[in-house]
């Protein structure tokens, strides 16, 4: 193997042009594929900026001809040569009016053949990526995507910086955070029994933060939260984490507003409109189903109870009558893309969000058909109809259900799914939406009690607070979320900042005094000595990246992601540990039998 030693590095691969012609050049990088057509070799190198061709022929000294014929994809090289105009050139690559005549050339590491190949798009399956992920990365696209999430973070940080807030870091093994997960927990070994927890946020922190007056904090913040995964949620996650004082929504709403236009602009070179739309949480349930609806489009939800309530239908009628809701979307204009056997997998799709069935009304060619027709009178039939606004080439959908959630749920959804069918979803389009006034408490079946539906330490609306305690289901809360085509990106709100009202919101939540004392004292004792009003936000960057990217999955911006059921592929863990380890830390195993 060749020593690296006396070379210096000239050029990325992917920089050269044809300006660049005559002159010497020293390139490194991986093998992408080697081309031996007898007298001529042809190399193409890559490196992280992209792909540039070697070429060797009967100029080229034999010993070196030699070793390029040796080369085999993903050897690591290093040459050097004179940048000539190709002869053949290629509109594939952004360097392909040129090539390197080499005149040096290293061989740094020979690679054994990789598990798949190093491509812009791979066809290998997830799996297979994953456990070699450091091979993965070497594929452009996702150079790219980690290039992409570096520079918002450099934005972000300017972006702060400029606005006046400091970056502080707070500390990883501490003690539980009520972000709503379950915890990942981290045994002492120097108190034996005891715990930290990895923090679900840096809530607590933050809030502290401002008590201790540095009136503007932010940190990209790692999080940790034991809970079921999706394409949108890992276990271990990063925020972009900020906190305010002396502030109301309108600030921190309106330095986050910036923030967008900012990252957005320098980053993809889109202007976003600013000031955001805002929706209370309310109305964002009943026109779209959904706490964080995609604004793209329209389909919006529309209330039917009130014809159906006493219908002959048992389905429609029992619905209402047991505290539910019937509700109905019309695809306008779209009849013709839902025939019966679509409109049947739509039914299968509204039933995994516990929707018992789909009924439905579609109007093409002046015929109407529809799969409730026989239960119900015509005017009843009519004044459905009218409701949802629907003309010839419409496509009305209806759920019917005694829990309110489902209809939303499943609603909300399929309106999403029936957009992403018809392919009107563009990824281009950023439409930014603010979701006001959440409920600031909602109520747990499981655990049988209400619960914080942001976190325990959001204020309640100024003209909702005396209500704390005497009407939890109505009260709302000075909680925002900022929603970017049907994801919710970041979530905050204005934080409790006195005593005797932090109080009652514990009472409310039924959490005991002696539990306060134990989990929050230190928040409670430290609002005896002066806290300003605070707010604050936190985005989930690696959401917020993937959005900017326009990747399918938070997975594809992380650089080592981990899988549905929480492990590490590559590094194969979570993984026993010695028993000497368990020992120090006092811990014996009781596993569940296989
Ligand atoms: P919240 O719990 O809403 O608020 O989290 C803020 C944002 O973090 C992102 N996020 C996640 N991203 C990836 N994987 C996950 N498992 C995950 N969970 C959350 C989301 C979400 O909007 N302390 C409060 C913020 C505050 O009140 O200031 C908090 O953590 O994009
Ligand atoms: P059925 O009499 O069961 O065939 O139902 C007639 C129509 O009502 C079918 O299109 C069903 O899919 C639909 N349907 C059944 N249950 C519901 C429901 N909970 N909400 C909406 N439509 C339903």
């Amino acid at each position: 193997m060749d020593s690296i030693t006396g070379f210096k590095r000239t050029n990325y691969c992917g920089d050269l042009r044809l300006c660049d012609a005559g002159k010497t050049v020293s390139v490194c990088g991986w093998v992408q594929r080697q081309r031996d057509l007898g007298g001529l070799i042809f190399v193409d190198l890559r490196d992280r900026t992209g792909i540039v061709q070697l070429s060797f022929g009967d100029s080229t000294d034999r010993a070196i001809f030699e070793k390029a014929a040796s080369l085999r994809a993903e050897f690591v090289v290093a040459a050097t040569g004179v940048v000539r105009e190709r002869e053949s050139k290629s509109q594939k690559v952004a360097t392909g009016d040129i090539e390197i005549e080499v005149t040096e050339l290293r061989l740094l590491a020979k690679a054994d053949t990789p598990p798949f190949e190093i491509v812009e798009h791979s066809k290998a399956n997830d799996m297979l990526r994953l456990k070699y992920r450091y091979l993965d990365l070497r594929r452009p696209e996702m150079q790219r995507m980690i290039a992409l999430r570096h520079k918002i973070v450099k934005v972000c940080r300017d972006y702060f910086d400029e606005q006046g807030f400091l970056e502080i870091e707070t500390p990883i093994l501490t003690k539980s955070t009520p972000e709503g997960a379950r915890d990942y927990l981290v045994p002492s070994r120097v108190h034996p029994g005891k715990f930290y927890a990895l923090p679900q946020s840096p809530q607590q922190y933050k809030q502290l933060l401002m008590l201790s007056g540095f009136d503007r904090y932010f940190q990209i913040a790692r999080c940790f939260r034991d809970e079921d995964l999706r394409a949108d949620r890992q276990p271990e996650f990063t925020q972009i984490d900020l906190e305010m004082s002396f502030v109301t929504e309108d600030d921190v709403m309106g330095i986050q507003e910036g923030f967008m236009k900012r990252v957005f602009k320098d980053i993809l070179g889109v202007d976003v409109q600013t000031p955001f739309l805002r929706m209370p949480y309310r109305e964002a349930m009943d026109r779209f189903g959904s706490d964080k609806p995609d604004m793209r489009f329209g389909f919006e939800l529309k209330d039917i109870s009130d014809i159906v309530k006493d219908c002959g239908f048992a389905v429609f009628a029992d619905a209402v009558k047991n505290g539910g809701s019937v509700r109905l979307i019309n695809l306008d204009g779209r009849a013709a893309d839902f025939p019966r056997k679509k409109i049947d997998k739509l039914q299968d799709f509204v039933k995994t969000y516990r929707a018992k069935g789909l009924a439905w009304t579609r109007m093409i060619d002046g015929a109407v058909t529809s799969s409730y027709a026989k239960f119900l009178t015509e005017d009843e039939q009519k004044a459905i109809l009218d409701r949802a606004n629907a003309k010839d080439g419409d496509l009305v959908l209806i759920v019917a259900d005694q829990k309110d959630d489902v209809v939303f749920a499943s609603l909300g959804a399929l309106r999403c799914e029936c957009a992403k069918q018809l392919g009107i979803l563009d990824p281009n389009d950023f439409k930014f939406l603010w979701v006001t006034e959440f409920p600031m408490f909602e109520y747990s079946e499981e655990e049988g009690r209400y619960q914080a539906m942001h976190h325990p330490f959001t204020a309640p609306m100024e003209c909702d607070a005396d209500r704390v305690l005497t009407d939890k289901a109505n009260v709302r809360a000075r909680a925002y979320d900022i929603v970017l085509n049907g994801t919710e990106l970041g979530g905050g709100s204005i934080r409790i900042s006195t005593p005797d009202l932090q109080e009652r919101a514990f009472q409310a939540l039924g959490i005991s005094d002696e539990d306060i004392r134990e989990r929050f004292g230190h928040l409670v004792d430290a609002f005896k000595f002066g806290a300003p009003p605070h707010g604050g936000l936190a985005y989930g960057l690696d959401r917020l990246c993937m959005l900017m990217a326009g990747a399918p999955s938070i997975r594809d911006v992380i650089a080592f992601p981990k899988v549905q059921n929480a492990s590490d592929l590559m590094m194969s863990c979570p993984d026993v540990v010695d028993q000497k380890q368990l020992d120090d830390l006092c811990i014996a195993l009781a596993l569940p039998q296989e």
